[in-house]
């Protein structure tokens, strides 16, 4: 059996030996002779660091000089080799880039990520590698996160659901062909910090911290993930890397986690507040339950502190023997010891067509569509469109962080294509596409334009924006130039995260949320022109402003766009106000407790300061919202009961003016969000308006 297997690894064990399987060097301070010496357990790939030439096929070989190395120890116990394969097999050029997780929480199709997962895994295999510090299950509660894009989703039930992608990296079975162990992280708390702030300090009660941030990892740990990487955050002030009662009594024994743990980057030394690893740092950790420490470039100081600690006795040995009995499970249960080198058959599958063809089908099924005036998208064939922004023509702002370098990069990305590409390719022969990435070059003659805009790489402590999430000044100049040519501007919203657009929205016709695609841009054009319709829902709530900060569902403040709101085309149709009613009201998402209504703002709304909702009643008229912009929430709807809304527009001097129609909601129970569909047909006292059936 694997048990037995495990305890005669051990039994033939030194100490060195044991310590050495819980160290994790980074492939740059490491050799392969260093593998041996030490009897290494494992070798990581941080960020961007990658083999000269960056092939799959140097991959393979560098995997396999590692590997050769472990085997050439006393015991042979070979090492895992562990990479960021966050969407894609990123580090490697030539891979294929998928959304990033933001995009795939917008699916929510946990089939799709596991699908997903498993062509990851695929990639991986064929450079050797068998360990992916992958999936972030973080529950990104605060926009101003800069690692927000690698969480599924803001609330505890979608990463939950696409821990899915556990299964693909792992596939049936650990030993099955082109498996990797996947890496739960960061446990626990990481998206959840004061502030959205970078390895900060998650402050909140025990009861909110399981009922916010376990359950993907219950999740994951359902699914058999073989590994779990710690948050460098802290929980009320202390750090999770020295935290006993979350690593050990929640995770391994409450949870039943029969993994192991493994320290983030580094992450071990700052549990004693000092700069630099400490034996404090080492014996906190370890005694908390971290079994292997990735000590990137300090491993051998890591292996000597650890030894003085365990002779010295403050590291009980019986800790050792669990670290090292978890870690030798994992590599046995991998098929390792049979089969530890490259898998050669699978390294034509890095960017294969088939992977290709699955991450633009998922580009596609992620874009959200947030406004659609006047029926402007789909696209039409056979016009002229005018293509413009900075991330038009740019398959690395594309694609965001964590692909190729640890920040990004725009190099060394082929195939693929962009957004641009794909527009091209959609529109075909018979229309005009002119590019430019500012918007110069642009006049009246075009039907539409559309700008790819939005956030540009980043990862890790690179991304935080505590100041503001509003546009740039360059993406504010072409939409400038663009709106100025007084042709309609469909903005395509390349970002990490929701970002601060509400005063730019009423300029704009149309709106998709495309976050952050990957190499396949095709699939953002398949959407825009409507060769697959727009069913992405948004995984985060959408600030109104950015004072708003942190915003989630249910937490009574009113977005822009709810948590679940994205249109589809149909609905969109609908949405349009008929001729002679300019600014009629539609619901476009409705819950069992609330509706989002959405108007167009009409010729007649210069001045307008703000629009005030108020429900239409036999006792009168009670305003239920305010807004500054041409749509609200409004909530504490009675489930099973119709409501009717109006809106008014207000100007600085308090004159108001109705929008034309109302909207009746009839929320059904059960709660959950969906769609709904709209009927014209209602008589009000201004007119007719709309009938909102909610389809929840
Ligand atoms: O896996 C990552 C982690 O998400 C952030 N710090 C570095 C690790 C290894 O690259």
């Amino acid at each position: 059996s694997v048990a037995d297997r495990v305890d005669d690894l051990m039994s033939r064990m030194s100490l060195d030996e044991k310590l050495g399987q819980m160290t994790q060097a980074e492939r740059g301070s490491v050799s392969a002779s260093d593998v041996t010496a030490y009897r290494l357990g494992s070798v990581l790939s941080g960020g961007g660091s990658a083999p000269s030439p960056n092939t799959a096929t140097s991959w393979a070989d560098m995997y396999d000089g590692y590997q050769n190395a472990a085997l050439a120890t006393p015991l042979g116990i070979p090492i895992l080799y562990g990479v960021d394969a966050v969407h894609g097999h990123n580090n490697v050029a030539g891979a294929t880039i998928f959304p990033h997780n933001i995009g795939l929480g917008a699916t929510r199709d946990p089939e799709l990520a596991e699908r997903i997962g498993r062509a990851v895994a695929e990639e991986m295999a064929g450079t050797g590698v068998d360990w992916n510090f992958a999936p972030c299950l973080c529950v990104a509660r605060d926009d101003r996160w800069g690692r927000t894009y690698e969480s599924f989703g803001e609330t505890p039930e979608l990463p939950a659901s696409m821990a899915a992608i556990v299964t693909g990296f792992q596939g049936a079975a650990l030993d099955g062909p082109a498996s990797v162990l996947a890496t739960a992280k960061h446990y626990l708390g990481d998206g959840g910090t004061e502030g959205g702030v970078d390895q900060g300090d998650t402050r909140l009660s025990e009861t909110e911290l399981r009922a916010i941030h376990l359950p993907p990892f219950e999740a994951a740990v359902e699914r058999g993930a073989g590994s779990v990487m710690v948050s460098f955050s802290s929980w009320n002030g202390t750090k999770v890397h020295g935290h006993h009662y979350l690593l050990t009594t929640v995770l391994k024994e409450e949870l039943g986690f029969t993994g192991f743990v493994v320290s983030d980057w580094n992450g071990v030394d700052q549990i004693d507040g000092a700069a630099g690893m400490s034996a404090l740092d080492v014996r906190t950790a370890v005694n908390a339950g971290v079994d292997m420490v990735m000590a990137p470039t300090e491993w051998r100081r890591f292996i000597d502190l650890l030894r003085s600690e365990t002779q010295a006795g403050r590291v009980p040995q019986a800790r050792i023997d669990d670290a090292v009995r978890r870690i030798l499970t994992k590599k046995v249960e991998l098929g390792l010891f049979e089969q530890p080198l490259t898998d050669r058959s699978y390294t034509a599958t890095v960017g294969s067509t088939a992977h290709r063809t699955l991450a633009r089908a998922a580009v596609a099924r992620s874009q959200v569509l947030l406004k659609n005036s006047g029926d402007v998208l789909p696209l039409a064939r056979g016009g002229r469109i005018f293509v413009a922004g900075k991330s038009a023509d740019d398959i690395g702002n594309q694609s965001g962080g964590w692909t190729i370098s640890w920040q990004g990069s725009s190099g060394d990305i082929t195939p693929g294509t962009t957004v641009l590409d794909g527009i091209r390719s959609s529109a075909g022969s018979g229309t005009t596409v002119t590019y430019s990435r500012d918007g110069s070059g642009i006049d009246g003659s075009y039907d539409v334009a559309v700008a790819v805009i939005g956030e540009t790489p980043y990862a890790e402590g690179q991304g935080d924006r505590p100041g503001g999430l509003g546009l740039d000044a360059a993406d504010l100049a072409t939409l400038a130039t663009l709106r100025a040519a007084g042709v309609p501007v469909v903005v395509v919203l390349v970002s990490g995260r929701p970002l601060d657009i509400a005063a730019q929205l009423p300029g704009w016709d149309a709106l998709v949320a495309a976050w952050l695609p990957g190499t396949e841009g095709q699939g953002v054009a398949d959407v825009l022109f409507g060769t697959v319709p727009p069913t992405g829902k948004l995984p985060m709530t959408w600030m109104s402003g950015f004072s708003q900060q942190p915003i989630n569902a249910g937490d009574g403040k009113s977005p822009l766009f709810p948590y679940g709101f994205g249109l589809t085309y149909e609905q969109a149709q609908d949405d349009s106000s008929p001729p002679g009613a300019p600014g009629t009201p539609v619901a476009s998402e409705v819950t069992s407790s609330s509706a989002r209504l959405t108007w167009a703002a009409s010729d007649d709304d210069v001045g307008v300061t703000r629009y005030e909702v108020v429900q239409v009643q036999a006792s009168g008229e009670t305003a239920v919202a305010t807004s500054a912009i041409a749509s609200a929430t409004v909530t504490g709807l009675e489930a099973g009961t119709d409501h009717t809304f109006a809106v008014y527009a207000e100007d600085a001097a308090g004159n108001r003016s109705p929008r034309s129609g109302t909207v009746t909601v009839t929320t059904t129970d059960g709660g959950g969000t969906g769609g709904c569909s709209v009927t014209p047909g209602t008589q009000s006292q201004w007119g007719t308006g709309y009938v909102v059936q909610a389809t929840v």
